[in-house]
């Protein structure tokens, strides 16, 4: 209380005129209150547009999940057998590829266990099981599968028999990682990661080419 005085005391002369005839006036310094008092509203409007702020920023940026992406990053031929025999053209091969999972989330990010697909014109004809797992905030992770491909699978062959002769075939692959995204304590939000990708299988060089993923 002393302390407040004082400073009261030091303010009063500075804005009164220096002209000492009502120096003692203890009214002066309780005219000058109001003045003091009127910059709170505005100091307590700059905390709450600064808080807002903060907040809009946060919300934006850690409570805003994204889906996480996830991408064929390498697929290799471990076994392929093919023949164009003339009524049943067939083609059997294994597949071991690397999924790669990254999330740019700030939390964790959970997914269930779900299937990878091998599709010719939109026909599986291979499938692998992914298992359950995560990743955490900001991470990278890598899964391996491996697919065995049976050209059994398919129904209509005509275009198999042409690719095959060509020695380029065209596939796609296709995963669907339901999860969750783990944002600040218990609030979690939904997120579906889908992998869909291309490649082209080159015959010739028993290799992979062209392994583009949206
Ligand atoms: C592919 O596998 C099937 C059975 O799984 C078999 O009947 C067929 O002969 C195989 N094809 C080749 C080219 O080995
Ligand atoms: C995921 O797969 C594993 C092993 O196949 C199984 O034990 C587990 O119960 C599955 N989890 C769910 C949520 O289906
Ligand atoms: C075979 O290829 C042609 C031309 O690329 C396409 O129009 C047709 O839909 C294909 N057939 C099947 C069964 O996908
Ligand atoms: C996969 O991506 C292609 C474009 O790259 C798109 O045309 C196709 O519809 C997508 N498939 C699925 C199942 O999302």
């Amino acid at each position: 209380m002393p302390e407040e005085d004082q400073g009261v005391q030091i303010l009063a002369p500075a804005k009164s005129h220096p002209r000492s005839d009502e120096e003692y006036a203890p009214i002066k310094p309780k005219s000058s209150t109001p003045t003091s008092s009127s910059k709170c509203p505005v100091y307590l409007l700059a905390a709450i547009v600064l808080l807002t702020a903060i907040a809009l920023v946060f919300s934006l940026v850690v409570l805003r999940p994204n889906t996480p992406d996830v991408e064929l990053s390498q697929v290799i031929i471990e076994d392929l057998k093919y023949g164009n025999y003339s009524p049943n053209p067939s083609l059997n091969m294994t597949l071991s590829a690397e999924i790669r999972i990254k999330n740019s989330n700030f939390g964790k990010y959970e997914f269930e266990n779900s299937t990878a697909s091998v599709l010719y014109e939109d026909v599986v004809v291979g499938e692998a099981k992914l298992g359950q797992g995560s990743v955490s905030a900001r991470k990278t992770e890598r899964m391996s599968a491996v697919v065995d491909v049976r050209s059994q699978r398919l129904s209509d062959t005509k275009n198999l028999s042409r690719d095959i002769s060509s020695g380029m075939l065209k596939l796609s692959s296709y995963a669907r990682l339901s999860g969750k995204v783990l944002l600040i304590k218990k609030i979690k939000k939904q997120k579906t990661a889908i992998m869909n990708c291309t490649m082209t299988l080159n015959l010739r060089s028993r290799s992979v080419q062209e392994l583009l993923c949206s």
